[in-house]
């Protein structure tokens, strides 16, 4: 079975224990009241372009500008905002843009990434886990390099200060990009860090998307493009999709106005939950700082798709091996939770399940 249609599978399985899918958990957010959203960015935006054809960089720039500023960017420019069919279409014209170039990505990594680079006819280069940050001393000059600063997919990982800065460095020294997905990083639990592009807006392409705080049917996201980048971006943008939809931009337009700007004030209660699920993760020597996934290292050397399948057959216990994302061996003992959604009972069961499983 290939690892998409096992992700697909994942994401509409009933069974108990569902470690599986990434999917946001909307019973727990506020109820996201889409015509009044609507309603209010008609009222503010009487004249935007909602119903026709309109630029392909969309009408949310200036919403967008005071979203990034809110996040501690204040050199950002709403001219450099391009509004995407989520995330997704971000990383796809990105990855265009860089065709010629080198594309190289953390190990393991978001196959949302990685499988792209594959239908391009192309191999992305997988830097090594541990050693990733003086690995990017090799990348040549003009190359793209993907990360996702806070709580990656797959490995939940957030990188630190200080390694943004040394990423930024290299990248400024040998005079390569940055692509961070910033899908994940509304959702700390203590405190945010500084993001990339706002250190380095001219290296850095910085998307931002609505699908996990808000709603993956939306499917809006908003990227703030380097200058230098902004025209191909655009052009690529519209021979791919023209524009993403009106109605669904002024539904978040309408949101962030009533939301003043912040991409994570109304997860408060959803956070709560989620220290429940850290406090449970660290007395289990599990580190968990915030976003939808843990990485689990078990003494099983051989965990892949047929393991998972049994898993779930036997257990009633859906996880997705950490094989999946990587051609690394040595993650072949480990897996990757997905602890959104998951009840915190569920998820204590099911963790030992797994466990058990696995000593079986
Ligand atoms: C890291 C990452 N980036 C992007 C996406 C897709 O986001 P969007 O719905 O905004 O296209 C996902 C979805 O699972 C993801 O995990």
């Amino acid at each position: 079975m290939d690892r998409i249609k096992f992700l697909n599978q994942l994401a509409t399985s009933t069974c108990k224990y569902n470690f599986g899918a990434g999917v946001p958990p909307l019973e727990d957010y506020p109820v996201l009241n889409e015509i009044e959203c609507y309603e209010t960015f008609i009222k503010a935006y009487p004249n935007a372009p909602i119903k026709q054809y309109h630029q392909t960089d969309g009408f949310l720039g200036e919403l967008g500008s005071h979203v990034f500023q809110e996040d501690g960017f204040s050199n950002v420019q709403a001219s450099n905002i391009v509004i995407t069919n989520g995330v997704q279409e971000a990383i796809t014209l990105a990855c265009w843009l860089f065709k010629n170039n080198t594309i190289a990505c953390t190990d393991p990594c978001y196959p949302g990434l990685s499988d792209l680079v594959g239908l391009m006819g192309k191999t992305p280069l997988f830097l090594p886990e541990k050693d990733w940050i003086s690995s990017l001393e090799k990348l040549p000059k003009g190359s793209l390099f993907y990360l996702s600063a806070d709580f990656a997919n797959p490995t939940g990982k957030r990188i630190t200060l200080d390694e943004r800065k040394q990423v930024l460095a290299i990248a400024e020294k040998n005079d390569f990009y940055i692509f961070d997905d910033a899908t994940y990083r509304p959702f700390f639990l203590d405190h945010s860090l500084p993001s990339l592009v706002s250190l380095a807006p001219e290296r850095v392409f910085h998307s931002i998307s609505f699908s996990k705080i808000l709603s993956p049917g939306l499917r809006i996201a908003m990227t703030h493009v380097p200058n230098t980048f902004r025209d191909a971006f655009l052009s690529l943008k519209a021979n791919v999709s023209l524009n993403s939809s009106g109605f669904t931009q002024a539904i978040v337009g309408g949101w962030l106005l009533k939301n003043d700007f912040s991409l994570s004030k109304h997860l408060d209660a959803f956070k709560n939950l989620m220290r429940n699920k850290q406090e449970f993760f660290h007395a289990q020597h599990v580190p968990y700082a915030g976003g939808f996934f843990v990485e689990m290292t078990l003494q099983h050397p051989s965990i892949d798709l047929s393991w998972c399948a049994e898993l779930l057959a036997k257990e009633d216990v859906a996880a997705c091996p950490m094989s999946m994302f990587s051609d690394n061996l040595t993650l072949h003992n480990k897996l990757r939770l997905a602890i959104a959604k998951i009840s915190l009972e569920n998820l204590k069961v099911g963790f030992m399940k797994i466990h058990n499983f696995a000593s079986s």
